[in-house]
């Protein structure tokens, strides 16, 4: 039987996400938005009650209270919807980081994640947090119109590389005192044995790479013991 190939269920797992973010977001703004202006109109439509009918301000209170409690459903449920990205793995959280990108910026993204064995979860953490904020830089300072987003293996190390084709990083800007980002992804980085390097990439543009040593496979029989 034909199987997809990692990647191919990495997308498939971000297209869900990709589903499940758009419903937590349509909850949350048309849904909210109408329950707000049932509150206000319900306000305005108990201001104008006569003085004497305490009834129907008794239920109009009922009213407001349950629209209260139905805006906080709303918050509660689309929360839940917007599941962690990482929570799907590294490479599926890389894909749906990429399509929200894409989506708010317009800029297009080219993944390439050939079949990479799962890193430990600092050290997912520490990639994927740090493409969100390379990609961060890209969509504030690059000027870009094509970003290539890749992670492969290579030997026992783990390459993260995100390659712009915008304006290119100006060299004084590296040691900006007041830019945290950059620092950020270094001590990310080293703070896990890896290093983030900057070039120029080809054609211009800039070219973020953070390598990371793999952890060893975890042995059989402790693999075993962990699992009991
Ligand atoms: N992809 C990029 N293309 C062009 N310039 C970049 C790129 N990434 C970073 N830079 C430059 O490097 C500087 C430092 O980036 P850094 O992320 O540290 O700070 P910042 O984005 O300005 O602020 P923040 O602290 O909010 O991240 C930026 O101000 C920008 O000039
Ligand atoms: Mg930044």
């Amino acid at each position: 039987m034909h199987q997809p190939a990692p990647f191919q269920h990495a997308l498939d797992d971000a297209a869900r996400q990709d589903e499940r973010t758009r419903i937590a977001r349509e909850l949350h703004d048309d849904l909210g938005g109408n329950l707000i202006a049932i509150k206000m109109a319900l306000a305005r439509l108990s201001a104008r009650l006569p003085a004497d009918q305490s009834g129907l301000a008794g239920q109009a209170q009922y009213i407001d209270d349950l629209v209260e409690r139905t805006i906080e459903s709303v918050e509660r449920i689309s929360l839940g919807l917007r599941a962690a990205p990482l929570d799907l793995g590294l490479v599926a959280a890389l894909a749906w980081l990429a399509r929200e990108f894409t989506r708010q910026t317009g800029v297009a993204v080219t993944t390439h994640c050939p079949d990479t064995p799962a890193p430990a979860p600092a050290h997912a953490d520490a990639l994927f947090h740090i493409a969100q904020e390379a990609l961060t830089n890209v969509a504030k300072h690059a000027r870009a119109t094509q970003v290539t987003l890749t992670l492969e293996r290579e030997g026992g190390e783990l390459t993260l590389s995100i390659c712009d084709n915008g304006c290119g990083i100006d060299p004084a800007a590296r040691t900006r005192p007041h830019a945290f980002g950059l620092r950020g992804m270094h001590e990310r980085a080293s703070a896990l044995g890896g290093v983030l390097s900057l070039s120029a990439a080809p054609g211009g543009g800039t070219m973020l790479t953070v390598k990371i040593r793999l952890a060893p496979p975890v042995a059989p029989a402790q693999n075993k013991k962990q699992n009991e």
